[in-house]
């Protein structure tokens, strides 16, 4: 059902950047076990993608990026289920993470609860000027459970995420970009044009280089500062390795583009 636009996750692959769209705009695009099943499906397709330069999530309609998990849903749910449903959507967006291309959110309206945790599993996000974010989870008698209190600190430090995870309190986009949650703000109406410009400009970079750096990146901040070094040095030299170094460093001499 990958590219259905009635699908729960609307997809469209252009030359290798792909945009997902969470299509459940009467519910502010909430997540429930049907957007989290479909975001596999997706993310299956994404792993097998050689040819993949980049992934920019969205949601449906001009008001939601997505407004939480769905709360009618997990209003029903017992424990044993809640660890499930909330065990599933973090492996979803661990895969995500991962993908070994620039994975960002553009953010166009409410970006609450999980769908705030689903903008954090993004290497960045970019919002528009009505964008509102936020973990209120609290104020429903839970905690964020996508993540949250994981990506939120490593993201906006410890003292921030704190604050905005206890007291469950929104923020809008100014803000957001004030303690980092966001690389950007712009009004809502260029998200569009802006995820044409970032789209070339993710496929002008190595694709090899672009997967290594997000494994240093992601797989060092795990790790004491000199093992982390060490994973540096080591994905460093595998650069030169490959073909890429040589056509980019050729291209660079020779004054023209490079083609990866
Ligand atoms: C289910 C939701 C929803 C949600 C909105 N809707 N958010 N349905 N789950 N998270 C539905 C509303 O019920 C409503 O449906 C329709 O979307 C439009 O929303 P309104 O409330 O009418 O819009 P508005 O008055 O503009 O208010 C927008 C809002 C509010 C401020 C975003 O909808 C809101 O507070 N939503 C909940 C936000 C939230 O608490 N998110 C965190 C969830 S906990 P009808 O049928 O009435 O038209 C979470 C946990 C993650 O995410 C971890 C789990 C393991």
């Amino acid at each position: 059902h990958l590219g259905a636009a009635d699908s729960v996750v609307a997809w469209h692959r252009h030359e290798g950047v792909v945009r997902l769209t969470v299509n459940r705009p009467k519910a502010l695009n909430a997540l429930n076990e049907e957007v989290i099943e479909a975001l596999e499906t997706a993310l299956d397709a994404l792993e097998r993608d050689a040819e993949l330069r980049g992934v920019l999530i969205s949601g449906a309609g001009d008001k939601a990026f997505v407004a939480g998990a769905d709360i009618t849903r997990m209003r029903e749910l017992t424990a044993p289920e809640a660890r499930a449903f909330a065990g599933r959507a973090q492996t979803v967006l661990k895969r995500l993470e991962r993908l070994p291309v620039p994975v960002v959110a553009l953010v166009n309206g409410f970006c609450l609860g999980g769908g705030c945790e689903l903008a954090l599993a993004c290497d960045w996000a970019v919002a528009g000027d009505n964008a509102v974010f936020g973990q209120p989870e609290v104020q429903l008698g839970i905690i964020p459970g996508f993540g949250g209190t994981q990506r939120l600190p490593r993201r906006v430090g410890p003292a921030m995420a704190l604050e905005l995870v206890t007291t469950g309190r929104k923020i809008d986009a100014a803000e957001a970009l004030r303690i980092g949650l966001v690389n950007q703000v712009m009004p809502q109406a260029e998200l569009d044009t802006y995820a044409e410009t970032l789209g070339d400009e993710l496929r002008a970079s190595a694709p090899g280089a672009v997967g290594t750096a997000k494994r240093a990146l992601y797989d060092g901040m795990e790790q004491p500062l000199d093992s982390a070094l060490a994973l540096e040095t080591g994905l460093f030299a595998l650069c030169f390795a490959g073909d890429e170094q040589a056509e980019g460093m050729a291209a660079f001499v020779e004054k023209r583009p490079a083609r990866f």
